[in-house]
């Protein structure tokens, strides 16, 4: 029998303005429909919760973008959580906010309604940069968010950025480090910029506006491991640094394979080998929920050699990799990057080495 659901996603498909670069599920907001849309993440939760068991250690609101949600609409989805979900072994909660949508109400209530940890999506201290990623802040008011939270109580703050960003220099990059560094957030991911598909910034690399740059990407990418290392951030997973023991507990259960259930558009669940997705259309997923009809769009079984696959593909992007035990199946292709640097035993595992973490992907992809 298997134990109970331990961890909780909420995709809130809504964003002020869209991202060029950006390819979530995401529309802009209405207030009109994001009413009927919270209604039916709650009913969404009851349909969950008369199937399994759910216990959540930690709960994630994603996006898109949670904190453009009202103070209202905030207040009014985690009372109708609180409501209905069992919360005494929650240990996380986190939340994704972009810096252009919070005031100080809206923070006051986040911490008190429960709020655990905020990531904050700063992206850059540029304000160029922050204008050539068309964000709606500038480096200004993302400071004065930060500082915002930071009053309001919040001592567990994580702050993305994104490097790879076409005309960023090494000095730019190092800034924005240094930046961040002293402000002392607990966690920090950096994000190499992804041009996917169906994007403005994907047309325009296409184009030939953009140009990517490998070997420039590998230096940001070495001076972020480098200079955040040197000011006691662990790099725990290749995008991500925390101050020690304030690694995202929710990202980690979900890198590690455990069960979690996922709510709203196009959010995929894994339960066991049971995979599914999420019809990834908000106005038909509310529509299907208030008449009862099952928003799934795609359901898979996965044989158990793909979910090890998946979690091994997880399990190398973390700073201690895996057991040799755990490897056996695919030590043909891991002996070959050994030999050529890319991974090294340490502890009777096997872990990335330095220049292997500049070639995670190509590592991952052996297990899929
Ligand atoms: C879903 S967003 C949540 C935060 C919020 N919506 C915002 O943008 O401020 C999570 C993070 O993913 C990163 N991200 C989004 N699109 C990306 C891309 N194409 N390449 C790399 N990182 C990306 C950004 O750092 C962003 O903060
Ligand atoms: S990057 Fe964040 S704010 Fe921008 S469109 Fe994507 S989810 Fe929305």
């Amino acid at each position: 029998m298997p134990g109970p659901i331990r961890h909780l996603y909420f995709h809130i498909p809504f964003c002020p303005k869209l991202c060029p670069y950006c390819c979530f599920y995401v529309e802009v907001g209405s207030k009109n429909r994001t009413t009927a849309f919270l209604d039916a993440l709650l009913r969404d939760v009851e349909f969950a919760i008369a199937e399994y068991e759910v216990r959540p250690e930690t709960i994630y609101f994603g996006g898109g973008t949670p904190s453009a949600l009202t103070t209202a609409q905030l207040d009014y989805l985690f009372t109708g959580l609180r409501a209905r979900l069992d919360l005494r072994d929650l240990v996380e909660w986190d939340l994704e906010a972009n810096p252009a949508t919070i005031r100080e109400e809206k923070a006051h209530l986040l911490c008190t309604a429960g709020v655990t940890r905020l990531s904050l999506g700063v992206q850059s201290w540029d304000d160029a940069l922050l204008a050539t990623l068309g964000r709606t802040h500038d480096a200004t008011q993302a400071e004065r968010t930060y500082e915002l939270l930071r009053s309001a109580g919040f001592t567990n703050l994580n702050v993305d950025l994104m490097f790879a960003v076409p005309g960023q220099t090494l000095a730019q990059w190092e800034a924005t480090l240094e930046k961040t560094i002293a402000l002392r957030p607990e966690h920090v991911s950096c994000y190499c910029l992804t041009y996917e598909e169906d994007t403005d910034y994907f047309r325009k690399l296409l184009g030939g506006t953009f140009v990517q740059n490998d070997e420039r990407d590998a230096q940001l990418f070495e001076t972020t491991m480098d200079t955040l290392t040197a000011a006691a951030f662990a790099h725990y997973e290749i995008s991500n640094y925390a101050q020690p023991g304030r690694e995202s507990r929710h990202n980690l259960a979900y890198w590690q394979g455990r069960d979690y259930l996922r709510f709203g558009p196009s959010a995929f669940s894994t339960v066991g080998l049971r995979r599914w997705k999420a019809v990834p259309d908000t106005a038909e997923y509310v529509r299907r929920i208030g008449i009862g009809e099952s928003v799934t769009a795609f359901e898979e079984i996965l044989t158990p050699a793909q979910r090890r696959g998946e979690m091994a593909a997880f399990g190398m992007r973390m700073a201690g990799g895996l057991p040799l035990t755990e490897l056996a199946p695919w030590r043909t292709e891991l002996e070959e990057f050994r030999e050529l640097g890319f991974v090294e035993e340490w502890d009777a595992h096997l872990r990335l080495t330095r220049r292997g973490k500049l070639m995670a992907d190509a590592v991952a992809e052996t297990f899929v």
